[in-house]
This record gives structure tokens, C-alpha cells and sequence, in this order.
């Protein structure tokens, strides 16, 4: 079985939960297992953060931001900066395959700020997010997630190009990526911005928006799934 490592941070135990149910899921379903730390036991323990991470991992981060009303104010990180120390030793931001956000919807804009301020600084992106404990929607999505991530990792020199499409602009691009579209079972598909910004939109079967998300030079999107 593939063994995941994840870096993370919970509180007050909603991600925790949360990755026991992925770990749990992903066995069943994927044959692969999560190896997660929370990195507050760490601190607890009084180990040091100051070690370096030579394998690919993931993190998942809950926001804590100190006051602020949602809007324009209240950005500065409380509580998990543990996290940030440790991704910030030496290289191991460079083996961070991808951030994963969790929050609560109450705090509007700041909803799961942290993890976007985290791939912002060390540049790695936003795999997802999901809010409190997450929905099974959320672990199975995550699941899937996390997999094409691992995929792209490894095997991004050897995954083949079958078609590769003229450069686009606001005003040259194909009718498919303007609405909703469908990736074909094998493959995936992979957008470079050049320069500019991109919303992305995830959508349910039924048309539903899932997810937005908003990409530009410094934090390219991940690979879009089948
Ligand atoms: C003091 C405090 C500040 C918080 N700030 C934010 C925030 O800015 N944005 C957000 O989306 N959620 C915020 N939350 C909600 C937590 O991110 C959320 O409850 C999360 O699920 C906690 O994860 P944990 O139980 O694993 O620690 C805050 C919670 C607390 C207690």
C-alpha cells in the first residue's frame, strides 16, 4: 500500500476527523494510506520543527486569523504558525506537493485564508478546501485530488502530451473552455498561464458550482482531473 505523508495542523480536532475519514476512504478505495502528523503534537511534545523533510507531502491547514471582520481586515495568522516554521526550514517547501484549506464559511472572505497565503509565500497551490469537518463529498473529491496530484508529481516527464493547444487569450479561446466540459477517462488536462489571471469553476453533474477558484503566473493550476 502507497504510503501519503501529510503535515497538518488541528486545534480543536476538525482535521483531524477529517483525515481519518480521508485515510479511512483512500484504503478502501484507492489501496493507498495516509502517515499524518499533526505538527502541534510536535510542539506539545517539545520536539524541535527544525528538521528537514527530504519526501513529497501534502499539508492541510484550518484558517486561525486573529480578529478582522471578514472583509478587509484580520490576516494575520495565529495559532499555526508551527506549520509555517516547519515548511519554512531550509527545503522543505520545495516537497510540498500542495496545500489543502479548511475553514469556516462564517468568516466570508477570510474563509480558509491561510492556506492561500501559505502557497502564495512558498508557492505551492491550493490542491482544495472544505469547511469544519468536510462532507463525504469532500473526502472522496480530496481523495481524488490528492491521487492526480501524486500522479503529476511523479510522472510529469514521462505523462505524454496527446494534444497541445495554440496559446489563448481573453479573446482566442476555444468555445469548450468557456463553458463546461468533460476530460476524457486517462487524461488530464493542463492550463499554463503565461500572464493574466483565470477563474476556474467546478462543477457538480447537475451544473451546480462546486468550487472556484482564481489562478495566475505564481500559482498555476494544478492538473484538471478526468
Ligand atoms: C480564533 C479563531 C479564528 C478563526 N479564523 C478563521 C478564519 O479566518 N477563516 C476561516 O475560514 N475559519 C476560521 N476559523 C474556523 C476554523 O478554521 C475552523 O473551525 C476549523 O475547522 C478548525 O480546525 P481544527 O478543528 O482542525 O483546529 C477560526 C476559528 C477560531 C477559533
Amino acid at each position: 500500500m502507497q504510503v501519503i505523508r501529510i503535515y497538518y495542523i488541528s486545534l480543536s480536532g476538525n482535521t483531524t476527523n477529517f483525515l481519518e475519514r480521508l485515510d479511512h476512504y483512500l484504503q478502501k478505495e484507492l489501496q493507498e494510506k495516509l502517515d499524518y502528523v499533526n505538527v502541534k503534537d510536535l510542539v506539545k511534545n517539545n520536539e524541535s520543527l527544525e528538521f528537514e523533510i527530504k519526501e513529497p507531502y501534502f499539508a492541510f491547514l484550518p484558517a486561525y486569523l486573529e480578529g478582522g471582520n471578514g472583509v478587509t481586515t484580520g490576516n494575520i495568522e495565529i495559532l499555526t504558525t508551527p506549520l509555517r516554521r516547519l515548511i519554512a526550514y531550509k527545503k522543505n517547501s520545495k516537497y510540498c506537493m500542495g496545500i489543502i484549506g479548511s475553514g469556516n464559511r462564517n468568516f466570508n472572505k477570510q474563509f480558509c485564508l491561510t492556506a492561500h497565503q501559505y502557497s502564495e509565500e512558498f508557492g505551492f497551490p491550493v490542491l482544495d478546501e472544505f469547511e469544519l469537518r468536510g462532507t463525504e463529498e469532500d473526502v472522496i473529491r480530496i481523495s481524488n485530488r490528492l491521487n492526480t496530484r501524486l500522479i503529476e508529481w511523479r510522472y510529469s516527464s514521462e505523462l505524454v502530451s496527446y494534444r497541445l493547444l495554440p496559446n489563448m487569450t481573453p479573446h482566442h479561446m476555444p468555445h469548450t473552455l468557456r463553458h463546461s466540459h468533460h476530460i476524457k477517462d486517462g487524461t488530464w488536462e493542463k492550463l499554463t498561464i503565461w500572464s493574466g489571471k483565470i477563474k476556474i469553476f467546478e462543477l457538480r453533474e447537475n451544473g451546480d458550482v462546486l468550487r472556484e477558484c482564481t489562478y495566475d503566473t505564481s500559482n498555476q493550476p494544478p492538473f484538471i482531473e478526468p
